[in-house]
Formats: structure tokens, C-alpha cells, sequence
């Protein structure tokens, strides 16, 4: 069964039909940028090209970056915060919505790296903030917020996430160091058994993993940039 999955983010919005039995990509992706300011309605409107584009009328699953319960947006740290209160699963014509890493997460747990991994798995996507999906024995604990745990004083995304390296230029090892040291806070809080590091910065794991030294095993997700839009359509599929 093919569904279409759609993966918004702070800049870029991303959408392909997914065979969700597979866990792969039947089409090639669109990507279009989220329009600035990120309002409801520009959104929506991307959202609907996407679905034009594949000329859909299928099932369609959609990711959104911060905490939606019951497809209503509660959080928004990097987007427009006109975005809180709305039922995004009613502008999205009743599409299926939920946090961009719950979605990343459970492709990742069905298809990639987390598979058949019991205890308690995180996954952290590391890219405009930090995302975090929480796993026992493969079932999801939805909306956690592992990124806004305060570190030195700071939220830890705004120390430790993709864009903070970008931004202020730091290198690899200084970077990691942040990394390192939000990875322990996090590990101390929650004992996993693995640690699954998504997002953008996945394909570039070789570049920092090796600084990395804590206790729990740390690997990069196997599904790298296309787990947001394979989970947004999984999570469709089990509506
Ligand atoms: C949001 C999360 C989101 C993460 C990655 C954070 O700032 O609060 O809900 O999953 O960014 O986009």
C-alpha cells in the first residue's frame, strides 16, 4: 500500500508517495522551501502543492516540528508561533499528524536501525533544533522534548543542535564536545540501551561519532534524510 508521506520543516518541506510495507521511497521526492514567515496557511498551501504534484488522493501522513497531540500543535520553537492551537490535521484536510521525530523515530524503529531492539531506544535528530522519539521494546512514548532540556544555562538544541555548529562556526571536536556532554545528560536521565543519532547531520556521523565517548552504544539512523517522510506515512497507514 502506498501512502503519501510529508515531512515539514524550519526550511524545507519535503514529500514523496511511500510504500509503507517496504519502507521505501516509489517516487523521486519534492522538495519545496517552507515559506517565512512559516504561517498556517503558506504551510498549508506547500503541503498542497505536494499533494497536487503526485496528483494524490490517497492516505497522507504528515510530520510537523513540534508537539501535536490529537493533531493539534501545542509547541513550535522554530516555526511561526501562530502554529499553536491549530488543528493541523483539520488544515491539513485530515491528513495524519505528529511530531517530526516520533516520525523519524518509528521508521527508524520499523525499518532501520531500531528494528526488533528491545529496552528503552533514543533517537535524537540533530538538525534546525533536537528532536527526540522515545522507545520501549519499540513502542513509542509520543511528544517527548529531549532537546529543550537546559544545558549551561541554555536550551540544549540551541548548544548542541545541527544549526548551533553552523552558526557559530564551530568545528567538528568543538561541537562534539557539546554533543558529548548533552548526550550524557541524557543518558544519565534516561539509562537507554542505544542511542540513535537522525537528522541532516546523520551522513556526516564519521565526522563526529568518533569524539563521542559515553557509556551507551551511539550509531547513526540508517534511513538518514527520507525517515521523516517513511514515517509520516507509516503513521498514516496505522491510523
Ligand atoms: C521541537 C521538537 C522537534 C524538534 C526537531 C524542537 O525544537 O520542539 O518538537 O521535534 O525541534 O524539529
Amino acid at each position: 500500500m502506498d501512502v503519501l508521506g510529508i515531512d515539514i520543516g524550519g526550511t524545507g518541506t519535503k514529500g514523496a508517495p511511500v510504500d509503507v510495507k517496504a519502507g521505501k521511497l516509489v517516487q523521486e521526492r519534492l522538495r519545496l522551501l517552507t515559506p517565512q514567515p512559516a504561517k498556517p496557511a503558506p504551510v498549508a498551501d506547500v503541503v498542497a502543492q505536494i499533494v497536487e504534484h503526485f496528483k494524490w488522493s490517497g492516505p497522507v501522513g504528515i510530520t510537523f516540528p513540534g508537539v501535536v497531540v490529537d493533531g493539534v500543535v501545542r509547541t513550535a520553537a522554530n516555526m511561526h508561533q501562530a502554529w499553536i492551537g491549530v488543528d493541523a490535521a483539520e488544515l491539513f484536510g485530515g491528513a495524519r499528524v505528529v511530531n517530526d521525530a516520533d516520525a523519524a523515530g518509528l521508521a527508524e524503529m520499523t525499518f532501520g536501525e531500531g528494528r526488533d531492539r528491545k529496552g528503552v531506544v533514543l533517537m535524537l535528530t540533530l538538525g534546525t533544533g533536537i528532536g527526540s522519539a522515545l522507545f520501549l521494546d519499540g513502542a513509542l512514548v509520543p511528544n517527548t522534548e529531549f532537546g529543550h532540556l537546559e544545558l549551561r544555562g541554555k536550551d540544549a538544541e540551541q548548544r548542541a543542535s545541527e544549526r548551533a555548529r553552523e552558526e557559530k562556526g564551530l568545528n567538528w571536536e568543538k561541537w562534539s564536545q557539546r554533543l558529548e556532554e548533552y548526550l550524557k545528560h541524557v543518558e544519565m536521565l534516561l539509562s537507554p540501551s542505544l542511542i540513535i543519532i537522525g537528522g541532516g547531520i546523520s551522513k556526516k556521523s564519521a565526522k563526529f561519532l568518533p569524539y563521542i565517548h559515553i557509556d551507551t552504544p551511539v550509531i547513526p539512523a540508517a534511513l538518514l534524510n527520507d525517515a521523516g517522510i517513511i514515517g509520516a506515512a507509516t503513521v498514516a497507514r496505522t491510523r
